[in-house]
């Protein structure tokens, strides 16, 4: 089983980037936890600062892959490219957040993904991609 994790801008300052909302961990170190917890899946990962590539990415393995696992950052809540993207693809698409984006702001409320997603995690720290990992392995 081979399942893509998608990045959305500023995720690549896992560690750095406000720990007191997304911890200190940079996703490189979760990343390897993920693999070792997961050894049965085929895991890859991928991040990009840029919309454009986001989409490419879900369209490159979107008819290849047997889930992706997708947290678009700031771009869930702007992108109606992406919402797209997701919807195009055949590949099943988990829409995850480190934080309770419903704790947050208001406009950290709306997602584009949501709608098309096959369901979404949120609120459980890192903890969220393995939780959506998990969720592919049970729909086996
Ligand atoms: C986030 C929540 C978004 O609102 C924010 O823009 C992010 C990270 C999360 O994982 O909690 O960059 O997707």
């Amino acid at each position: 089983m081979k399942v893509m994790i998608i990045n959305g801008p500023n995720l690549n300052l896992l560690g750095k980037r406000e720990p007191e909302v997304y911890g200190n961990t940079t996703f490189e170190e979760y990343f390897a936890q993920l693999q070792r917890n997961f050894p049965e899946i085929e895991l890859s990962y991928f991040q990009s600062n840029v919309e454009g590539e986001l989409i490419d990415k879900i369209q490159e393995v979107g008819f290849q892959y047997d889930g992706i696992v997708l947290n678009a950052a700031a771009y869930t809540h702007t992108s109606i490219g992406i919402g797209d993207a997701v919807k195009a693809v055949e590949t099943p698409v988990v829409e995850v957040h480190i934080s309770n984006t419903h704790q947050r702001e208001d406009y950290r409320h709306i997602s584009h993904i949501a709608r098309a997603a096959k369901g979404v995690i949120l609120g459980f720290g890192l903890r969220s991609y393995d939780l959506a990992i998990q969720s592919f392995v049970k729909s086996q």
